[in-house]
């Protein structure tokens, strides 16, 4: 059977990178990016494999599930790789329900259809659910998050992942739907919305506009290029084991203040400014509510099961992203325009 893989979420973040990589390299399968274009979608992430003759782009919304049929029936979808996602933690804090309509019952209309569509021969099939480290909730100072650890999420985002990943769980053990599901850590790298810690700072330093450091900054992270984020997907989409489930991460950690003050370091050079100056603009604001300490991975599992590892430093990783957003200016002005200003005003203006 030829693979007719439908991706949610191709044209956010990191289903841009999740879509190239499988377009490119998989040029037997055909490729079904499925994406409703909310402000965090966008087609210009694309636009270099648009053309490619085993690709297909269908606007549609997880929460239309008659719209989700036609799809699976148009293109007689064999495998899902689930990225569709309310994804920014601050923006649930303001709106927790988009988060539940889109995250929740989004992601069981999906396996709804998947399940009604695949049911003649369920094990031939695969349904790749794409989640967050959140889940877990926080650590504190030691130790770090496996695939065993108990489920605590404290943001309305991180309780509506866990949602999906106990629904996606559930559909394979009571309707046997063969699933994986991967809890990734932070994401960096080209094509991030500018809503998110490092294409923000990156954002602002650009602009000389104040770095709005949540807390102390003492809150931690471990980071993760996205290309190596989707070249974890591609090898547990076609090496895991039905039910698997694996941590992604870097090994990678950072307190947000020295993240910060690394990115300005990188930034002052590559704009020809003196080292250090844009430190200027770091600026202590209200923390977070709810805001997770710290965030670790131990990705022992998929390296040692799948061999899988990241394949690029985070000094070459956050270089070669600040260089992707100052190449491509136009790309930031379009999504700075329009809504997301509103967005900032809500956000930041009174913080
Ligand atoms: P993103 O916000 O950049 O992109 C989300 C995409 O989903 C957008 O293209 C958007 O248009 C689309 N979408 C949103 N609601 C939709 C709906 N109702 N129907 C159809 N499409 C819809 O997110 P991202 O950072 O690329 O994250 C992708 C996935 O990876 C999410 O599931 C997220 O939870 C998970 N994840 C993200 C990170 C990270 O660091 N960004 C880390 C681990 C896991
Ligand atoms: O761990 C994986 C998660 O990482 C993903 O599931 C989420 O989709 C993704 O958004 C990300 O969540 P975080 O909340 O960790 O990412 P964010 O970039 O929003 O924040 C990173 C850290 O920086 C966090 O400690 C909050 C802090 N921060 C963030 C912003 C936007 C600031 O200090 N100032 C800011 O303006």
């Amino acid at each position: 059977m030829q693979k007719s893989i439908l991706i949610t979420g191709g044209a956010g973040f990191i289903g841009s990178h999740v879509v190239r990589l499988f377009v490119t390299k998989y040029p037997e399968y055909k490729i079904v990016n499925l994406d409703a274009l909310t402000y965090a979608g966008n087609l210009e992430n694309l636009t270099d494999i648009e053309h490619s003759s085993n690709y297909v782009f269908e606007k549609v919304n997880i929460l239309e599930p008659e719209k989700l049929k036609e799809i699976f029936q148009k293109h007689a979808i064999t495998d899902v790789i689930h990225l569709a996602a309310e994804s920014h933690v601050d923006r649930s804090i303001l709106s927790p329900m988009d988060f539940i309509y889109t995250n929740i019952i989004g992601t069981v209309n999906l396996l709804q259809t998947a399940k009604d569509f695949w049911k003649d021969n369920l094990s031939a099939h695969r349904f790749h659910h794409v989640s967050t480290d959140e889940v877990y909730g926080t650590l504190g100072n030691e130790g770090f998050f496996t695939e065993t650890t108990a489920y605590s999420p404290n943001s309305p985002y991180s309780a509506s992942k866990a949602s999906s990943d106990h629904f996606v769980r559930a559909y394979g053990e009571t309707y046997g739907i063969p699933f994986v599901i991967t809890n990734c850590s932070n994401n960096y790298g080209p094509n991030h919305f500018p809503e998110k810690l490092i294409p923000l700072f990156i954002n602002n330093i650009i602009n000389n506009k104040p770095l709005p450091v949540y807390g102390k900054g003492e809150n931690t992270r471990d980071w993760l290029y996205v290309i190596d984020h989707a070249r974890a997907i591609d090898t547990v989409f076609h090496k895991a084991a039905n039910h698997a489930t694996y941590n992604v991460g870097g090994f990678n950690e950072w307190k947000n203040l020295d993240l910060v003050k690394l990115l300005i370091r990188l930034m002052d050079e590559k704009l020809g400014r003196p080292s250090g100056t844009s430190e200027a603009l770091i600026t202590y604001v209200k923390d977070r509510p709810g805001h997770d300490l710290r965030y670790a991975i131990d990705a022992t599992k998929i390296n040692k099961e799948l061999g899988w590892s990241p394949s690029v430093t985070f000094e070459e990783g956050l270089s070669a992203t600040i260089d992707w957003y100052l190449a491509n200016t136009e790309w930031l002005q379009h999504v700075t325009s329009g809504n997301y200003q509103k967005y900032y005003e809500e956000q930041y203006a009174v913080r």
